[in-house]
């Protein structure tokens, strides 16, 4: 090496025009990264103070110790709270940033270091326990506010009587996956069916849903058509509406169907071609209902179609709708719009289904908290109105991504004292220490009607065995969530004495004599 570049002095010697040109790029070189750097440095120092900027800020929202009677007295009411409770408060600083969302993130302070307050709601103390913020690191994901889901055209057949009905009205919901989060659309339109409905009722839904800044246009239907014909004719319906020109995907669902963030729905849409046959969707997690119902796309979920599949479809659609096909379609309970559908692409097309797994019909009965706590990001939840099927509150829960972010919800924090915060639905303590599985589902829920012990496990992989009723677990759950004016969001989470999953063994002593409220507030 030495002895080739003595023995060829002349590249390096500046009078030679080669080595001038090196010698030049050279120097261009060295002063490109001598200024960008130095414009890196300023970016950094702005960047700092902009840091100082928002710690000053953060100053500002410093822990609020100060007990409001009122609000206590409010949630005593509406949850039924014994006047004697357990109260803990914690503020929790999320920080975004560039990383991966883990299943499980550890958080190495205690959640709780001190004991809950013990508190009396007819006579508080004017101030609780005081505890410095818990910091934790979420990824930088997105904000409703800036989503623009304007490639989606969605249908829905619904009654009157469900949007009005407080224990089914799912207004709330939609709004959250149509909107902004701010009453302004999100650019996502939707079809609204409204069967039977009055001239009065239909216009009622199009005013009340409008205000609330939802693209909807809402149309009559007849009982006297099949619910499974409704079904497949909402396909059509959606082709054929003006504003397809620039939609990329027609979605399906069922009026209690929630997709909690449209961006990552949007991210992953967009890894298939949209140009294609496409027929988008997931099985049910119960395989029970796969072989009672067939392989196809439980609507409950979401489907998803592509507008070429859609044309199809269209096409199809007059054959397909046959009494025939309608009388086909009963698998021994009542004909299926699920089933209508699948048999007119599957006996006409080469189309198939493509499954998205992370879309999430929920057959599941009882207790859904494993399913909620298992650290998943969903893309769609369903079933969760109860009923025959499971409940839970997860409009409540999702509110958490107005502050820390889409990928917040369902995030899971584990701390030092045992406690697991599934962001937006629970914070469970486990006295007796995490010594299972973190990363299988608690088999809390139950599958139906014929529970045969693993016909959940496919979907869900196998799931570890409950905890309800063994000691080692309580969890206080969510029941509501404010985004306060300083944009913190507020959670409140209950556990009551006297629920029948936290006792020492089945039918036991019940762990806590008291009902138990923890707030989280959350804050950047
Ligand atoms: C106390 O709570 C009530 C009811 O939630 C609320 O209207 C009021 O603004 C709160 N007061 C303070 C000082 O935060």
């Amino acid at each position: 090496m030495a002895a080739s570049m003595t023995s060829n002095p002349k590249i390096l010697n500046p009078r030679s025009p080669f080595a001038r040109v090196v010698l030049l790029t050279a120097f261009c070189l060295v002063f490109l990264i001598v200024t960008l750097r130095s414009t890196t440095d300023h970016v950094r120092r702005i960047t700092n103070q902009l840091d100082h900027v928002q710690n000053v800020q953060e100053l500002s929202v410093a822990p609020d110790c100060s007990m409001n009677t009122t609000h206590l007295q409010s949630l005593q009411h509406k949850y039924g709270l014994t006047d004697r409770i357990e109260y803990g408060r914690r503020y929790v600083r999320f920080h975004r940033q560039d990383i991966q969302r883990k299943g499980l993130t550890t958080v190495n302070e205690d959640l709780f270091p001190t004991a809950f307050d013990a508190i009396d709601i007819q006579n508080p103390p004017s101030t609780t326990t005081c505890l410095k913020p818990l910091e934790v690191a979420v990824p930088r994901s997105p904000y409703p506010r800036t989503v623009d889901a304007s490639d989606l055209l969605f249908g829905i057949s619904t009654t009157y009587g469900r949007l009005i009905d407080p224990r089914t009205s799912p207004l709330k919901e939609w709004a959250h996956w149509l909107t902004d989060g701010r009453g302004n659309s999100n650019g996502a339109g939707l079809i609204l069916r409204l069967v039977d409905a009055s001239e009065s009722e239909l216009e009622d839904t199009r005013r009340t849903m409008g205000s609330m800044g939802i693209d909807v246009k809402v149309y009559l239907s007849n009982s006297a058509t099949h619910m499974a014909q409704r079904y497949l004719s909402l396909l059509p319906a959606l082709y054929n509406d003006p504003s397809r020109k620039h939609r990329k995907w027609l979605a399906m669902c069922d009026d209690d169907t929630f997709f909690p963030s449209m961006h990552a729905l949007l991210d992953r849409l967009s890894t298939f071609d949209h140009h294609s046959d496409l027929y988008i969707g997931t099985l049910s997690e119960d395989i029970n209902n796969i072989q009672r119902h067939g392989s196809q796309a439980f609507g409950g979920a979401g489907v998803f179609f592509s507008l070429h599949t859609a044309s199809v479809i269209t096409k199809l659609h007059d054959s397909c709708s046959t009494d025939q096909k309608l009388q086909e379609s009963n698998t021994g309970w009542g004909p299926q719009g699920d089933i209508l559908l699948r048999k007119c692409i599957y006996e006409n097309t080469e189309i198939r289904l493509t499954m998205l797994r992370d879309l999430h019909q929920l057959d599941l009965q009882g207790d859904p908290s494993g399913f909620y706590e298992a650290g998943l990001a969903p893309l769609s939840l369903h079933h969760f109105k109860g009923g025959s099927w499971h409940w839970a509150k997860p409009y409540e829960g999702a509110q958490i991504i107005h502050g820390c972010g889409e990928a917040c919800y369902l995030q899971r924090f584990v701390t030092t004292d045992d406690f697991i915060i599934s962001n937006g639905y629970s914070v469970a303590y486990y006295p007796y220490g995490i010594q299972f599985d973190v990363n299988q589902m608690e088999r809390t829920f139950s599958a139906a009607p014929d529970d045969f012990g693993s016909n959940l496990d496919f979907m869900l992989s196998p799931q570890r065995g409950s905890l309800v009723e063994t000691g080692r677990k309580v969890a206080w759950e969510l029941q509501e969530s404010t985004i306060e004016a300083d944009g913190s969001v507020r959670q409140t989470y209950i556990r009551k004495a006297n629920d029948h999953r936290w006792t020492e063994n089945p039918g036991g002593k019940q762990m806590f004599e008291k009902d138990g409220l923890m707030e989280l507030i959350w804050i950047s």
